[in-house]
């Protein structure tokens, strides 16, 4: 970023179809950068819940007009973490995956250890590990899934900054980071992790070029980059629901019909 201007799709045209709440909220820019970026032709998700992460991955293959599949993998029954949820969890994800990507998305309501042998190894361009957060979970799903990664291929790991109760990402990835020559961390939000794994084609790719480079200067600015970003998308957020309430076209509800969560009401006019 030093050597010129970093003007990525999320900031030019990015605006979610999906807005429920999640701890998810602060990268969806990046998510939806990565995904143009890497083009992926095989994304899974371990942990998709609502589908703020999920969906936001396979908003951008689509408006990016990238041939792939994501795979969502949940029991959608919660763990220890989320606590236990009932079926209307599923039942909205389902439908909006039915609405919007129907043909690129699919999701695989199981446990993450039998959606396993689904996949065959070194095919994944992209794994999102965001399951139940303990220390021994995070690398179990890391040790069984990181074999169906392409060389060159993307891991995330959700919460890495989170240092509560028994949540333990953050401490499996500061040992994955000793191990591994290109990783990068926000630390914004909860925190997201990002390994790529050794091998594949070099990128030519601003994001990738930024993210692995050995300049530590380079890695803060696309940091505090994506903590703008994800600023910048809920003021715009913001914005457009205020409007289209003025214009009497919102009526309240779940999700991203729900006024915005730290907003306030505009003056009036
Ligand atoms: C933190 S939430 C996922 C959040 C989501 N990515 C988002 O954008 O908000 C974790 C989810 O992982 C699921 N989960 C945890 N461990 C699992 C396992 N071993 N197999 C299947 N699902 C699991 C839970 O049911 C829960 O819905």
């Amino acid at each position: 970023m030093s050597n010129g201007i970093y003007f990525p799709p999320s900031l030019q045209r990015f605006e979610p179809k999906r807005m429920v709440f999640s701890t998810w909220v602060d990268h969806l820019p990046f998510a939806y950068d990565l995904v143009a970026a890497i083009h992926p032709k095989l994304i899974v998700e371990l942990g998709v819940y609502n589908g703020l992460s999920f969906f936001t991955f396979c908003q951008s293959m689509i408006e990016h007009n990238i041939d792939g599949v994501a795979y969502g993998v949940d029991c959608w029954e919660g763990d220890e973490h989320t606590d236990a949820y009932d079926d209307s969890i599923y039942n909205d994800v389902a439908e909006h995956a039915r609405e919007h990507y129907r043909g690129n998305t699919y999701l695989l309501r199981m446990f993450f250890n039998e959606a396993l042998q689904h996949f065959n190894a070194e095919s994944l361009d992209l794994l999102h590990i965001d399951g139940l957060h303990t220390y021994d979970a995070v690398k179990e799903d890391f040790t069984n899934w990181y074999p169906k990664v392409k060389p060159g291929g993307i891991v995330l790991f959700h919460d890495v900054m989170a240092k509560i109760k028994d949540f333990g990402a953050w401490k499996y990835f500061e040992e994955l980071e000793q191990q591994h020559e290109d990783v990068f961390k926000f630390n914004h939000g909860f925190g997201l992790g990002v390994i790529r794994k050794a091998g594949g084609e070099p990128s030519d790719e601003p994001l990738l070029k930024m993210m692995f480079s050995k300049d530590e200067t380079t890695k803060q600015q696309l940091r505090q980059f994506y903590v703008h970003a994800g600023l910048f998308l809920e003021s715009r957020r913001q914005a457009t629901f205020w409007r289209q309430a003025r214009k009497g076209g919102r009526k309240g509800g779940q999700g991203k019909e729900k006024p915005p969560e730290s907003s306030e009401a505009p003056p009036a006019e």
